[in-house]
């Protein structure tokens, strides 16, 4: 049997380089071998506060870049997660299951509850998060590493609905990309490239201009040496570009190093940029071509297949709990 594989995206900002490198280009290369669900979790988004004009144009947005990036609808579910109400109805049947103290207990709780303020969403997040996996049976699940707690928990409550409930569902493994699994900041290398990073400057976005990319790199901060090498540690700034670089040219890190080792910082950083510029430009020309009307179509009808995949899995749920009509 081909093994289901279920990520999620949320819509809460314009997608970077960090999106693309950690999460869509693994997306891309599991949509060849996986029968694979790929969803824009708008509800999961909406747990911390936002704007509901901003919201809808993210959510349409986020959709664009991840059909322009190369997931194809034909091969794969995408769809928005608000539009599979079985998603919200499996999460109260697991919330039922689940202790309080164990959601109390998830970092991301406790660091959005300190930034937002609490509210039960928040806390029910990763309740809903497991139930997007489990509503599909998904033995596969390519996130980052800061998703780890809430994928333990997902293990549990499969754990716990088939101990009390009798076998339901696989427990889904978690897998995350090797390379670029941590791009940085271009303004804080310490830090990660992030949606929610104030500065602008600090992320490439997938969408941005090659002019706009030139001169994001061109201000990337380094250090105060003069030569081109690969250390985490004593030259996190450079060690990002040269990953950065190593992606989009598909050279090894020590190939790069050897070419540039001398040539100073400036030629250098004119080299990633360009090498940007050009492993985008197939993902820009695609996004130029997709209308609005285009994505929601495709995610109307990748809803539709999502509903009635989840359905089956409801079904036997249902009768499960004793939720059954006879
Ligand atoms: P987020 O932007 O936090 O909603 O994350 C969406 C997906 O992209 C998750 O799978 C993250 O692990 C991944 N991701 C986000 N930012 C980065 C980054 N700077 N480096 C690597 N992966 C990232
Ligand atoms: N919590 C995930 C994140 O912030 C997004 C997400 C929601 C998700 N549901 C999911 C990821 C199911 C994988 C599977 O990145």
């Amino acid at each position: 049997m081909t093994k289901r594989v279920f990520s999620g995206i949320q819509p809460s900002g314009e997608l970077h380089l960090g999106t693309l490198l950690g999460a869509l280009d693994n997306w891309r290369r599991m949509q060849d071998e996986y029968d694979c669900y790929y969803c824009v979790v708008d509800l999961h988004a909406m747990t911390v506060p936002y704007d509901p004009v901003e919201f809808r144009r993210i959510r349409l947005e986020t959709a664009k870049v991840i059909l322009a990036a190369g997931i194809d609808p034909d091969r794969v579910l995408f769809y928005y997660q608000s539009q599979v109400p079985q998603h919200p109805e499996l999460a109260w049947i697991l919330g039922t299951i689940t202790g309080l103290g164990q959601l109390q207990r998830m970092t991301q709780f406790k660091e959005k509850a300190d930034k937002a303020g609490q509210n039960l969403g928040l806390l029910a997040y990763p309740v809903l998060m497991a139930a997007d996996i489990l509503v599909h049976k998904a033995h596969v699940v390519p996130v980052g590493d800061d998703q780890t707690q809430h994928l333990e928990l997902t293990r549990d409550l499969a754990e716990r609905f088939n101990g009390r409930f009798g076998e339901e569902f696989p427990i889904p493994e978690r897998i995350t990309p090797k390379i670029g699994a941590r791009v940085m900041s271009l303004q804080d290398p310490l830090s990660k490239m992030s949606k929610s990073d104030p500065d602008p400057r600090s992320r490439i976005l997938l969408t941005d201009d090659p002019d706009v990319i030139r001169k994001k790199v061109k201000v990337a901060v380094t250090d105060s040496e003069r030569y081109v090498e690969y250390d985490r540690t004593r030259k996190p700034g450079i060690s990002n570009l040269l990953e950065i670089m190593s992606f989009f040219s598909g050279r090894s890190i020590d190939d790069l190093v050897d070419q540039f080792h001398d040539s100073g910082y400036g030629v250098f950083k004119e080299a990633v940029a360009e090498a940007i510029i050009e492993g985008l430009a197939p993902l820009r020309t695609r996004y130029k071509e997709l209308s609005d009307a285009d994505v929601a179509h495709i995610l109307q009808k990748g809803a539709l297949d999502a509903r009635q995949r989840a359905e089956e899995t409801m079904v036997s749920v249902r009768r499960a709990v004793g939720l059954d009509s006879h």
